[in-house]
């Protein structure tokens, strides 16, 4: 097995991929903040399945945590986490240190309007620039010929990829779906702060938007009476503390009355202090996810 090479400076990312770029190899690349899990790992497999090398970034980005989140206790593992990506053959790391990526005097910020009003954009101020920001460094440090973002985080995903199209980059953005475990609980780092009892209380999420996309299956299109129905599954869980739940349209993630155009139905909670994400798709019969993995995808 051969190891993967880390790179720690912006410099040492460019020199490795010279090399491979003047071959005309093609260069994937996927953005992480390290704890790697399942749901990583299938994003690395997809951009392994069709580039020549896999660059993956290992950055707990401070310029994305607001004041009082979980910037020092998130999980930081690059050792464990590069052991899991060596035998899939993965090429290279890209691990910088915090003054890598913003030294000092850095003030240089991007923003992308409109597909971050709502959802994680309207409760957590800051998180998108900070994520668009590290995310437009992390794309001119690697030039990539394809990034790969999962569904999970779906206003992220949309982001990026309005970002890349307005900026010009020629960068294929990739949505890969969502990995659950058995029990349908997204993949996240963060699950690892949940105590077992609370993690056994968790999937009710993914149920309770699992539940209204079967409504939306039986024929309803009103996104209120959808919406109301994933909230009434969330209120069977009382210890889920609900930031947002909302139908979102997945071109523009700003709110739909009816679904009549591929959507979204996204929800955030707290359990305990946690915070969970997640989404399922809602496309109406002839409409389609574009540049989505397996849309029709649940
Ligand atoms: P992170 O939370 O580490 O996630 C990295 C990538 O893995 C994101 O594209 C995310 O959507 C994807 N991912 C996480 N859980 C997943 C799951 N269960 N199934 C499929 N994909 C999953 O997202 C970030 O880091 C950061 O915001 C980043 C883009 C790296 C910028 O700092």
């Amino acid at each position: 097995m051969r190891a993967v090479r880390r790179l720690v400076t912006v410099e040492e990312v460019r020199s490795a991929l010279r090399a491979a770029r003047a071959g005309g190899r093609r260069v994937g690349f996927v953005p992480t903040m390290g704890a790697l899990h399942a749901g990583h790992l299938a994003l690395v497999r997809a951009s392994l399945a069709e580039c020549d090398v896999t660059v993956v970034s290992i950055f707990v980005n401070p310029a994305q945590f607001g004041p009082g989140m979980d910037l020092e206790r998130y999980p930081r593992d690059l050792a464990g986490d590069e052991a899991q990506l060596a035998p899939l053959g993965v090429d290279f790391t890209f691990a910088p240190a915090v003054g890598e990526m913003y030294p000092p005097g850095f003030a240089t910020w991007v923003e992308v309007e409109g597909l971050t009003d709502l959802l994680d954009g309207a409760s957590r101020p800051g998180y998108f620039r900070g994520i668009c920001t590290v995310v437009s460094k992390l794309f001119q440090i690697v030039q990539p010929d394809a990034a790969f973002f999962g569904q999970k985080d779906i206003q992220q995903a949309v982001v990026i990829r309005r970002l890349a199209r307005d900026l010009d980059l020629s960068i294929d953005v990739r949505i890969e779906e969502t990995v659950r475990a058995p029990d349908g609980l997204a993949l996240s780092s963060r699950n690892a702060y949940l105590a077992p009892a609370d993690r056994a209380l968790a999937p009710a999420l993914y149920r309770a938007l699992a539940d209204a996309r079967a409504l939306f299956e039986a024929g309803e299109r009103d996104a209120r009476a959808l919406v109301a129905r994933a909230r009434a599954g969330l209120a069977r869980t009382p210890e889920l503390a609900v930031d947002y739940v909302e139908l979102v349209a997945l071109a523009s993630m700003q709110r739909l009355e009816r679904v009549d155009e591929p959507a979204c139905l996204a929800a955030a909670v707290l359990l305990r202090g946690t915070r969970l994400i997640d989404n399922l798709l809602l496309l109406p019969p002839g409409t389609q996810a574009p540049g989505m993995r397996g849309a029709g995808a649940r």
